[in-house]
């Protein structure tokens, strides 16, 4: 018999969440591959084996076993697009979207993001660090093992990289496990102080630069849309970044048909977000561009708005999508549990599908081939969730149905 850290053993059902390399598409999209009575060893941070409980049991002594008998084991949840380093909330703005106010409409009056910005300028380094920590625990405790994290409440050169820096902080701090991936976001809307195009020139020769040479981000994110930056603009932006080695995302196609899945395909963007509005063609296109799509559907849910991302076209069409919480102050969710349900009650994705998108293919749109799947080699980001199978992750809605959360092999959240 080998030794090993930690064994989990009699899960209902382990979701093993096979990696072809890629992100999954098409038929593959719901792959799971369910092991009924499975087990899993744990050596260090990484997986040694995955099987059924005998064999397992067979192979492995460890330290620690976990008994999973009627729960469901699967990867950690990976939430590719979230906006964490933020201060202050903007519940207010629910009174006026119940009033019938669009998101556009408040941001053109000042409030929405510029509203923000001005508390993000005004929080010190260690303030947006403590306010951003307190979501990581909640994201932790709802099984969201990695998290990418955008800038875009500073507008200016300083605070975007205050933000960045707490990124960083947080994700260098002991104490906190979530791995962090940061995008730079200078370009979420024009601050008011400046004209457009002199910010443009700003984001392009000050602070993508800087960004780069401190090494605070590995994407560059733009939100393409009416109102906001053109896509001609967007493409400075990106292609700058590019050039400086930041990988391009984008929010496109949020409030209309505007051209920014277009744009990320003929970049070669690793995703194109929200998409709320894209077409068959541009889908297509992102195939063809290995672009990812990711769905965020608890916008249109704070929003007011019926009109969700047509995720079974995307599917139809072979684009393989994800989904993530969007995680902002006019989105206030940390839950992946609640993207996976909105996506299968309003998008109509099957459970499984609504899985793949929340683990393996956001895990490939950051760059993370390590994670997203349970295989050997795999780094032990592993959950244990109260529930028999994997279709109660969405059939069961609206509790937290995560018990235990591993990170890295280390116990972190340990509800045995
Ligand atoms: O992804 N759409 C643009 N940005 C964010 C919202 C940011 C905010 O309202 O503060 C989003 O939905
Ligand atoms: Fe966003």
């Amino acid at each position: 018999m080998d030794q090993c850290d930690l064994l989990i053993c009699n899960a209902s059902e382990l979701l093993t969440i096979p990696d072809p390399g890629q992100a999954k598409g098409g038929e593959l999209q719901g792959e799971l591959e369910i092991i009924r009575n499975g087990a899993l060893a744990i050596r260090g941070d990484t997986i040694m084996e995955v099987g059924g409980t005998d064999e397992v049991k067979a192979r492995w002594r460890a330290e620690r076993v976990l008994d999973a008998t009627g729960m469901t084991v699967m990867p950690g949840f990976v939430d590719c697009h979230t906006h964490l380093p933020f201060a202050g909330s903007r519940e207010h703005e629910l009174q006026w979207k119940l009033e019938g106010k669009s998101y556009s409409q408040i941001l053109a009056e000042g409030g929405g993001i510029l509203s923000t910005v001005k508390m993000t300028r005004a929080a010190s380094q260690a303030d947006l660090e403590a306010q951003a920590r307190q979501r990581l625990e909640t994201m932790l405790a709802h099984g969201t093992t990695t998290a990418e994290a955008k800038s875009g409440y500073g507008l200016e050169l300083e605070t975007e990289v205050r933000q960045l820096r707490v990124v960083r902080a947080l994700n260098e701090a002991q104490d906190q496990p979530v791995e962090l991936v940061p995008t730079f976001l200078g370009a979420h809307a024009f601050p008011p102080e400046v004209e457009p195009e002199v910010y443009i020139d700003l984001v392009v020769n000050e602070m993508l630069p800087q960004i780069a040479r401190e090494g605070l981000a590995r994407y560059c994110d733009v939100f393409c849309e009416e109102g906001v930056y053109t896509v001609d603009q967007s493409r400075r932006i990106l292609e700058t970044g590019r050039e400086l080695g930041l990988i391009p995302r984008l929010h496109a196609d949020e409030l209309a048909d505007s051209g920014g899945s277009g744009l990320a395909a003929e970049l070669g963007a690793a995703s194109a977000d929200h998409l709320e509005f894209t077409t068959r063609a541009s889908m297509g296109a992102m195939r063809e561009a290995g672009t990812l799509g990711v769905l965020l559907p608890g916008t249109p849910l704070a929003l007011f708005s019926d009109h969700y991302p047509e995720a079974r076209t995307m599917i139809e069409e072979g684009l393989p999508v994800a989904l993530a919480t969007d995680l902002n102050p006019n989105c206030y969710s940390e839950s992946m549990l609640l993207a996976l349900q909105l996506g299968v009650f309003r998008m109509r994705m099957t459970p499984a599908e609504a899985i793949v998108a929340s683990t393996l293919n956001p895990a490939h749109s950051l760059g993370l081939p390590d994670r997203g799947s349970l295989a050997q080699g795999k780094r032990a980001d592993v959950l244990l969730l109260k529930v028999p199978n994997h279709l109660h992750l969405a059939y069961h809605f609206g509790v937290n149905l995560v018990r235990t959360v591993i990170v890295g092999g280390d116990v972190v959240v340990d509800g045995m």
